[in-house]
């Protein structure tokens, strides 16, 4: 991705080692939150168990992620129109795993997640990462794709470790292959209020000062119910409380990337936001994921005009910081096998002291 494009989208990726701690739910309701807020938003599903693919695509849409790597299809293509007004997917598929481990051959080693992202750049506002939990090649392709980390945490036990473990594998990529990178903050999942919560919540804000996010997503029996009808907890139950909280966290992480310039210079306000992301939820053509046919395939929109601006927060990214120096270190990344080799000596060191 190019620092100098000021139309390129911003890519936030959703990752914690541990699994179960929200990320599915994150990514996906993230998405459908942006995609309400106003921006074109691209959903990408790098977790080969498709969690968020199943729920916004049919099973064996295509061409899909692996396609791409493999260089059988262009990004424009596996970007599918999701029924969600504003918000395309890159679905996943199982054999994402043979890409994890390294054995597909076909992979070409200069098909590095972001340099496939950087071809849809000025289509979107926004790429979401679903990332699969652990650190493998598909985390690390996910997080240099990024330009920032969202970090979902539980407050149970080991959320501070957790937190810790994918704050310094950050650490770590920032100090070698990805300098650009940093984490956007941490939020609270599932959260019941319990003294536990708050006291895990007290050592998380202690912990990492300035990173968690104000707005925590309550634990809500609904995002289990929406997960069964296959839906974003947003669109099934726009008035549920959980859809308020991701409405409110959507908003504060565009406060926080407007205070950051990653933004147009345009006027924010939390309050405008909020209500905008609550009052589209609620059209009843804002998402028609009832419909019983398959989502409407359709290319990716088209480039934007690099001066449109939409809704006050401008498309316009001020972004520092990203060098072109992506590409030459993403060669051999993918698939090289050797993380070694992709990472550099010194990042290694560091990234294997984090993986402890
Ligand atoms: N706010 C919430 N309230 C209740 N259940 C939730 C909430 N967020 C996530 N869940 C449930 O927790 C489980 C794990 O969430 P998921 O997003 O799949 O985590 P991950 O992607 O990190 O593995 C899922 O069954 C999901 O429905
Ligand atoms: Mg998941």
């Amino acid at each position: 991705m190019s620092e100098t494009d000021p139309a390129a989208p911003y890519t936030l990726a959703v990752y914690n080692h541990k699994g179960g701690v929200g990320k599915t739910t994150a990514s996906l309701n993230l998405a459908v939150c942006l995609a309400a807020a106003g921006f074109r938003c691209l959903l990408v599903d790098l977790d080969p168990q498709q969690s968020s693919t199943t729920i916004l695509a049919r099973s064996g849409t295509s061409p899909n992620l692996v396609d791409v790597m493999r260089r059988t299809a262009v990004i424009d293509d596996a970007a599918h129109q999701t029924p969600v007004e504003n918000l395309w997917i890159i679905p996943a598929t199982r054999s994402l795993t043979l890409l994890e481990s390294g054995l597909d051959e076909r992979i070409r080693p200069n098909q590095g997640l972001r340099t496939i992202l950087s071809f849809s750049q000025r289509r979107f506002d926004f790429i979401v990462i679903d990332c699969p939990p652990a650190m493998g090649l598909l985390s690390i392709n996910a997080l240099v794709a990024a330009d920032s980390v969202v970090i979902p945490t539980t407050s149970g036990a080991f959320s501070l470790q957790g937190v810790h473990r994918t704050n310094e594998t950050v650490t770590a990529l920032r100090g070698g292959i990805a300098p650009w990178l940093g984490v956007l903050g941490i939020v609270i999942t599932l959260f019941e209020g319990s003294q536990r919560d708050r006291q895990v919540v007290g050592e998380l804000t202690s912990g990492f000062p300035g990173q968690v996010f104000r707005n925590r997503i309550r634990f809500d029996p609904e995002v289990q119910k929406a997960e069964v009808k296959r839906q974003p907890v947003g669109v099934f139950n726009p008035m549920a409380p959980a859809t308020r909280d991701y409405a409110q966290l959507t908003a504060e992480i565009v406060g926080r990337l407007h205070r950051l310039r990653k933004l147009g210079d345009g006027e924010f306000s939390f309050e405008e936001v909020a209500a905008r992301i609550e009052a589209n939820l609620v059209r009843p053509d804002f998402a028609r994921l009832d419909d019983a046919g398959p989502p409407v395939e359709s290319p990716a929109p088209e480039a934007a005009e690099p001066e449109r601006k939409r809704d006050g927060a401008s498309a316009a990214k001020a972004r520092a910081g990203i060098g072109g120096i992506a590409a030459g270190f993403l060669a051999g990344f993918l698939c090289g096998g050797a993380v070694g080799l992709l990472v550099g000596p010194r990042a290694l060191a560091v990234l294997t002291a984090a993986l402890g």
